[in-house]
């Protein structure tokens, strides 16, 4: 049996991994600890490592990881932040799970959307301290309302359609439009000015780190809700708070947090948080914060466990490995592995 090993591992993690090892033959060792350069040195004996969102995964852990004999990493979901591929190509081969499903980041966005439009996290309480009172829990309809998507890929789209159904007008940016699209594409200008809501649906690369920050705020209707599962760093998350305390915007729905790997997964409740920004924004009666959990339902998860042993067991069949990403996947027809069917 090939061994694995798996880091910041989760007790679903392991429920759900260990549904599928036997079918792919892998004999997986968790860790619980998260991937960096202090904690590489495990690696030791794996020729694969699966990680996760919040690993650190820069050039010195790579540099071990390959001292070490590992040939490929495993991410086990879709984004790739976290990653310094110029660092790996060559060397460590990186798959990932595109999409497990997008469902799953869909509709929590929408349950963040009317938790905080409905405030039934503030009625929610109430109710348990047999508070009836409806003081300050005035929302407002979705229907007939402007929703503006940034980023209208797998899962930009599937919110579309769910926002369609609640009778809302979709206005969208994306540098690369869908040809199929059945709903209008506006520049970010416009979108920022038009939107009752934002919902962010694109990745986290040099382009879109703050791509919401203070000018674009003040770009915004007042009262704006904004609504991020996609990664923390796309909001500058000070400005962010600055603009919630001056009433700027009505509301944030926040899965993400721009400096969420320290906290993010684990049990805080006993701790003083450090971070003032954060605790700031969970202080905010109008802001929701979810621990990057969009992802987070039986089905992404099974999904997540299967893709990710086929990619390995992909690779230790010498197939092809249709989920590799290197720097230069990104850049059209320039990898190799449009010809080789691996990056390198
Ligand atoms: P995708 O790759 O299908 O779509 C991303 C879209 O963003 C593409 O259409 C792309 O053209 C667009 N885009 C690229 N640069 C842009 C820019 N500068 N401005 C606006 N749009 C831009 O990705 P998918 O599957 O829809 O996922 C979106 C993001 O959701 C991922 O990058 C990831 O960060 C996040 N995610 C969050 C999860 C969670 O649990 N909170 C789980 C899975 C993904």
């Amino acid at each position: 049996m090939r061994k694995i090993c798996f880091y910041d591992t989760k007790p679903y993690d392991k429920v759900y991994f260990d549904l599928y090892k036997d079918k792919f033959g892998f004999d997986i060792n968790y860790f619980e600890t998260k991937l960096n350069s202090n904690t590489a040195i495990m690696s030791k004996g794996y020729e694969a490592v699966v990680a996760f969102v919040n690993d650190d995964i820069d050039a010195k852990t790579i540099d071990i990881l390959y001292e070490n004999g590992v040939k490929i990493i495993a991410m086990r979901c879709a984004g790739y932040n976290n990653i310094d591929f110029k660092a790996t190509y060559n060397k460590i081969h990186v798959v990932r799970v595109p999409a497990y499903s997008p469902y799953s980041v869909a509709e929590h966005a929408m349950a963040l959307l009317l938790t905080l439009n409905r405030k039934i996290h503030r009625a929610y309480n109430r109710t348990k301290e047999h508070n009836f009172s409806l003081n300050g829990l005035i929302g407002f309809d979705l229907h007939g309302k402007t929703i503006g998507v940034i980023g209208t890929g797998k899962i930009g789209r599937i919110f579309i359609d769910i926002c369609k159904g609640f009778g809302m007008n979709v206005i969208a940016y994306d540098p690369y439009p869908a040809k199929d699209a059945d709903f209008p594409y506006v520049s970010l200008d416009e979108l920022c000015k038009e939107a009752d809501i934002i919902s962010l649906h694109c990745p986290l690369t040099k382009e879109t780190q703050y791509i919401i920050d203070k000018n674009r705020i003040n770009q915004m209707k007042p009262g704006v809700i904004i609504i991020n599962t996609s990664r923390g760093a796309l909001i500058h998350s000070e400005d962010l708070l600055n603009a919630i305390k001056e009433e700027k915007i009505g509301g944030a729905g926040l899965d993400v947090y721009e400096e969420e790997s320290e906290f993010f997964y684990e049990d805080l409740s006993t701790s003083i948080i450090q971070d003032d920004v954060l605790s700031g924004l969970i202080s905010m009666p109008n802001v929701i914060v979810t621990s990057h959990q969009a992802f987070l339902t039986k089905e992404a998860l099974n999904n997540i466990a299967e893709i990710t042993l086929q990619n390995l067991q992909d690779y230790f069949d010498d197939k092809p490995l249709v989920n590799e990403i290197c720097y230069q996947c990104t850049k059209q027809n320039k990898c190799n592995k449009n010809e080789h069917k691996r990056c390198f």
